[in-house]
């Protein structure tokens, strides 16, 4: 059966933990994967905008020997009506592995049916796992560890935090997530989440409070209010998070550790669900978050054709 990454709910703890010691061995230059591509080449499917996921994408298949194609809907037949069907069966007699980031989540999961060749969701509606594999691995580089590190997500229960969460539930990590009422992440994520639990150790709590949320962790995480596609929603969902769920200089001391670090997926949406005070921080570790995206693309493509 061929290989798909669309929302970690299938995937392996142990997969979770090749793809992290992988990542750390392609960072570090102790594992050598130059050329480990040539030949293959990656379509790369965007109907929203990107810049560190298709520029890691196509950086890690340069680097890996192979060749990337950006392909923005608004460039392709689909634009005009051509069906998902059509598009995977074609482009997979050219290209070897496919990443589309898409608005429904049920588009990735009908290229995944159609496409001959592995599919990697690169950010839908439901789901980002690429991110939340890439932050998994920044957090054991940060700590040496994962075992007994707790993170706390505080914001709305989006893509980025249906992965996370998914990834803590795997990997036996105390997870708090703090969101208002009604923006807590998918029930079928969270469902999920239970179930993996009891496997793993975890411990997954959901709270109102931001600051009971990060009280004793070690990671805070947030994203944007307003994700894309959602734009009609903004001033809607401003009301709701602001000021409450914003991270600022208070919700760190909260946590009353010093050595608490700050993350966030980017793009961040400054002055929003983060103060600059924070994200320009000594806690913040963004930058080297958004630049292990490119090594994390790089186990992931290698561990899609294995
Ligand atoms: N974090 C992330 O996926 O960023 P882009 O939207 O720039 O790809
Ligand atoms: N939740 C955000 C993540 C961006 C990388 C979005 O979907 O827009």
């Amino acid at each position: 059966m061929k290989k798909d990454l669309l929302w970690l709910i299938d995937i392996l703890p142990e997969d979770i933990w090749r793809l992290i010691f992988l990542t750390d061995g392609i960072k570090s230059g102790r594992i050598d994967v130059s050329d480990s591509l040539r030949g293959y080449v990656l379509g790369m499917i965007f109907e929203k905008p990107s810049t560190r996921t298709r520029v890691s994408f196509e950086v890690a298949m340069y680097e890996l020997g192979g060749h990337a194609i950006y392909l923005p809907t608004q460039t392709l037949q689909m634009s005009r009506g051509e069906s998902i069907k059509d598009t995977a069966k074609v482009l997979s007699r050219y290209v070897d592995i496919l990443m589309a980031r898409v608005y429904s989540h049920s588009s990735l999961e009908e290229f995944a049916k159609y496409a001959d060749i592995p599919v990697i969701n690169g950010l839908s509606d439901l789901a980002h796992p690429v991110q939340a594999l890439s932050d998994y691995y920044t957090i054991y580089e940060h700590f040496g560890k994962l075992k007994g590190i707790k993170v706390a997500y505080v914001g709305d229960g989006n893509n980025v935090a249906n992965s996370l969460l998914m990834g803590a539930s795997k990997l036996g990590i105390e997870f708090n997530i703090a969101t208002p009422e009604g923006y807590e992440p998918s029930k079928i994520y969270l469902d999920y989440a239970k179930k993996f639990s009891l496997e793993s150790g975890a411990k997954i709590k959901l709270y109102r409070d931001p600051h009971e949320a990060v009280k004793g962790v070690d990671v805070i995480y947030t994203d944007t209010f307003v994700s894309m596609g959602q734009e009609a929603e903004a001033e809607e969902r401003r009301r709701v998070f602001l000021p409450r769920y914003q991270v600022n200089m208070k919700l760190i001391e909260s946590a009353g550790n010093e050595d608490v670090v700050f993350m966030h997926c980017l793009p961040a949406h400054r002055g929003e669900e983060v103060t600059d005070e924070v994200i320009d921080s000594k806690y913040s570790i963004v930058y080297d978050q958004a630049e292990n995206r490119l090594h994390m693309q790089k186990a992931i493509l290698l561990w899609m054709v294995d």
